[in-house]
């Protein structure tokens, strides 16, 4: 049973903004808050009622304000404190919350607390990190190289589990603990609804068994930021590496007054070998990792997270479907795969008008830390056109090109030469252009999020799968009392599928289906109500 706090999050639909690529206001080809601020009313009528919003704090920008120099102050590029304040004000007259993305396991190596930690051994920061003698292990950075960096300062190293300039807190340190909880106040009495809580997981180490995350003291460490009185109510959502349902109810049942939900990555994974190696692979293993998750969690008193991007990962559209003769289908599709499930949604900007993986030319194209990195590494065992060709398919920037709000020149991003070169379809594929169009990813999304959020049976009901596996399909069941609802989603053959309901016409469906059997085009979907009586 799903207490009534975790009901109400049900109705969340989050939109994920990564603010330097959303829209520049000032001519500096940088997105920024006023941005934001100006198209609340579009997310709106889109059918949003959150915003994610990734790190707008002070930061030096090495990993795009995942390196935070002051977690009290908004980075300088995207704006002011006033400019937050108003973001605030705006979102919740319009009834929207706000959701902003707390960075606990490492600062910036120019945070003050770092700054005055590696001056020596004896000050009130100097265990606010992890400092030692020798190399303890031999732990990697994500970004690659080693996860220890030699302080001269200090003659000591320290460990940074990303670039060398984000150092990890050493949360077995109290005052650490009271630090972080001194910041998720900060941003609390100015009124924000909640956090998503960046790579959560490592805050707590388990050194003795050589993994840097998952730790001994991880569930107290959350508990102490988000289950005080102050802090209970608060919508969070961890990034956490769960692969275990009962395990996900540990972090996040409603009782225990850590996180209200995880994300859950397992079909990050799809369309690809690793990282950069993409992997043909279809949309039935997508399927088989939506339904397990599914029964998995159903009876929980836990949340789901439901979504197919982020600004970490090329579009799942570019990945598992296809995103060029079918594009307006595919995205389409995965929309009716993934939001008419049971739990909360997100979805990521620029998704709602089908934006695919984008390619360039040059590596110079790029800015992400970690496709830098590993562009110098590939090119150390193959040819750079090759090396070039694997950051094409997996960069992160895939996902945080500007927004192409049309096909003018900056895209209507900015006037500006913008912080990274504009999508490389954007002439073709954008917001404008596909609101006009007769087949619109945007108005199927919107239609979609109408739906959802009038229909009970979609936020609560329960789910029941309807294709068999070894179809080339993706059927399932949404129950509520006596109102069932079936969601239809066809692979990339055509072919005829027959329901096993008495079904009313499509209420929606990607290719104006008049009705629920019969043929199916490639990624074609349906939306239907089951007859009753
Ligand atoms: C998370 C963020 C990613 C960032 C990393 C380090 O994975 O989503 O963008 O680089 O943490 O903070
Ligand atoms: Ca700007």
């Amino acid at each position: 049973m799903l207490s009534e706090t975790y009901r109400q999050f049900l109705r969340l639909v989050i939109y994920q903004i990564y603010p330097r690529s959303f829209q520049d206001t000032n001519g500096d080809g940088i997105g920024d808050l006023p941005g934001v601020i100006r198209h609340l009313d579009d997310l709106l009528e889109l059918g949003v009622n959150a915003i994610w919003l990734c790190p707008c704090f002070r930061s030096p920008n090495d990993d795009n304000g995942y390196d935070i120099s002051d977690y009290c102050a908004i980075m300088d590029e995207l704006g002011t404190m006033g400019d937050m304040e108003r973001l605030i004000d705006q979102m919740h007259r319009r009834g929207m919350k706000l959701i902003l993305d707390l960075v606990p396991n490492h600062t910036s190596t120019s945070h003050r607390w770092f700054q005055e930690s590696r001056k020596g051994r004896d000050n009130p920061f100097s265990d606010f990190y992890y400092w030692f003698d020798a190399i303890p292990n031999d732990w990697k950075s994500c970004f690659g190289g080693s996860a220890y960096a030699f302080d001269e300062q200090r003659g000591q190293y320290y460990l940074h589990s990303y670039a060398p300039t984000q150092a990890d807190l050493n949360w077995n340190n109290p005052a650490v603990v009271r630090a972080m909880q001194d910041v998720v106040d900060f941003w609390v009495d100015k009124g924000v609804d909640g956090f998503r809580v960046d790579v959560v997981d490592q805050i707590s180490k388990d050194f003795e068994n050589g993994r840097n995350c998952f730790g001994p003291r991880l569930h107290e460490f959350i508990h102490a930021l988000f289950g005080r009185e102050k802090t209970r109510g608060l919508f969070t959502v961890g990034e956490c590496w769960v692969n275990d349902a009962q395990e996900m109810e540990r972090h996040s049942a409603f009782e225990r007054g850590e996180l209200s939900t995880l994300f859950q990555f397992d079909h990050m994974e799809c369309g690809r070998a690793d990282k950069f190696t993409p992997k043909p692979d279809s949309l039935r293993t997508v399927r088989d990792i939506l339904i397990r998750w599914q029964q998995k969690t159903a009876g929980l008193n836990l949340l789901h997270s439901l979504f197919t991007d982020n600004h970490d990962q090329p579009p799942l559209l570019s990945r598992a479907a296809n995103d060029r003769e079918k594009r307006y289908e595919s995205a389409t599709c995965l929309a009716a795969m993934f939001y008419l499930l049971k739990g909360v949604a997100f979805i990521y900007q620029g998704q709602e008008w089908g934006t695919p993986s984008a390619r360039y030319q040059s590596i110079d194209s790029f800015n992400d830390i970690e496709s830098l990195n590993a562009y110098q590494a590939f090119c150390q065992t193959m040819p750079s056109e090759k090396a070039l060709e694997k950051i094409n398919f997996g960069s992160r920037d895939n996902a945080r090109h500007p927004l192409a709000w049309n096909g003018q020149a900056g895209g209507g991003f900015s006037d500006a030469k913008p912080w990274i070169p504009l999508h490389s379809r954007y002439r073709e594929i954008n917001r404008e252009l596909d609101r006009a169009a007769s087949q619109s990813v945007y108005r199927f999304y919107q239609a979609l999020l109408r739906l959802r959020r009038e229909t009970p049976a979609f936020l609560d009901g329960d789910f029941q799968v309807v294709s068999r596996p070894e179809d080339g399909w993706f059927a399932y069941a949404r129950t509520l009392g006596d109102e069932r609802w079936l969601v239809v989603c066809n692979f990339e053959k055509p072919q005829t599928i027959r329901l096993p309901f008495a079904l009313e016409a499509p209420r929606l469906s990607n290719l104006n289906r008049a009705q629920a059997d019969g043929l199916y085009a490639p990624y074609e979907c349906a939306v239907c109500r089951v007859l009753t009586g």
